[in-house]
């Protein structure tokens, strides 16, 4: 019988250890902005997901990503708000850190969070910088056309790479009417195609479509020429990016329509800590294996010194 465990558990690990870089292998060279752009040259698609923690970003990094975004998702799908609007710039360069620790080869995107960029370029250039010294990301995202394509300009002038982000911008739902498809009248389709190619003109790197027409997707993606990852524009897109919480079935809120459920990890989360609890309750765990061992001669001793100890 082992004296401790073979494998090394949060519990165990050392506080050493614990800093280490992710041991999982890189998957290849880490990819960078000209090795999306040859992506998208070579029609080959960007697979992107969000992460928000040291785990997520090993499974990520493990599952060969090109991209991931330390969304402000994570507001709603780690931190239980409400909608992505409260999260703040500290919160969400806590959650980069621990991403940075678990990523190797995927390009890392910091999701500039509502209220951090839009009042100047100053502030747009701060909170940036940020990202990249404190949180360790390679790239940030904001959401907008508008005054945001002045704040992207700005930031990629200071040196940082920005992921723009069009058409549903949760940041601003209620501005957009709740959180619905945009561009559904060729006004407003307008309005969308325009705001992305003022972001590409300000230098963005990338831009995130969200929950627009296929079809408006399918007229503006000629007249791009950076990588465009979709999340419910359809299949024309360069890429496509989906919320970890919602690929896995880990977060139980509303799921928008362009979510597809690739594993019900919750449900299995569930079954596991239920199945924990009852062991414990019928006195099921832990068994032998679980518990460490007293050479005999050591445990007669002590023995012998209790019996003839006093308080
Ligand atoms: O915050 C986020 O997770 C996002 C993705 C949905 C693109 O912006």
């Amino acid at each position: 019988m082992s004296a401790g465990p073979k494998v090394p558990t949060a519990g165990n690990r050392s506080k050493d250890s614990a800093s280490l870089p992710n041991p999982s292998p890189a998957k290849g060279k880490p990819v960078t902005l000209s090795s999306l752009a040859e992506k998208k040259a070579l029609g080959e698609p960007i697979a992107m997901v969000t992460a928000y923690d040291y785990p997520s970003a090993g499974v990520a990094e493990e599952a060969g990503v090109d991209v991931v975004l330390v969304g402000d998702t994570a507001a709603m799908t780690v931190l239980g708000y409400p909608s992505t609007v409260p999260v703040s710039v500290d919160e969400m360069l806590m959650l980069a850190a621990a991403v940075r620790r678990g990523l190797r080869t995927p390009l890392l995107v910091g999701d500039l969070p509502f209220g951090s960029y839009e009042v100047s370029d100053e502030q747009a250039v701060a909170t940036a910088q940020r990202f990249i010294k404190e949180a360790g990301c390679d790239a940030v995202k904001l959401e907008r056309g508008g005054s945001s394509v002045q704040r992207a300009r700005a930031i990629v002038g200071a040196g940082i790479p920005v992921m723009g982000h069009v058409g549903l911008t949760p940041q601003t739902a209620t501005a957009l009417g709740g959180y619905r498809s945009q561009g559904r009248t060729a006004d407003r389709a307008l309005e969308v195609v325009e705001d992305a190619m003022a972001l590409e003109e300000a230098g963005c790197f990338s831009i995130v479509f969200e929950a627009i027409p296929s079809d408006v997707t399918d007229l503006v993606m000629p007249r791009l020429e950076i990588p465009v990852i979709g999340i419910g524009a359809g299949p024309a897109t360069d890429g496509q990016v989906l919320v970890f919480h919602d690929l896995l079935g880990i977060y139980d809120g509303h799921a928008a329509r362009f979510v597809k459920r690739y594993a019900n990890v919750r449900e299995q989360m569930v079954a596991g800590v239920h199945a924990f609890a009852e062991d414990v309750r019928a006195r099921r765990y832990p068994e032998a294996e679980h518990g460490y061992t007293m050479a005999p001669d050591e445990r007669e001793r002590l023995k012998e010194i209790l019996a003839t100890h006093r308080n």
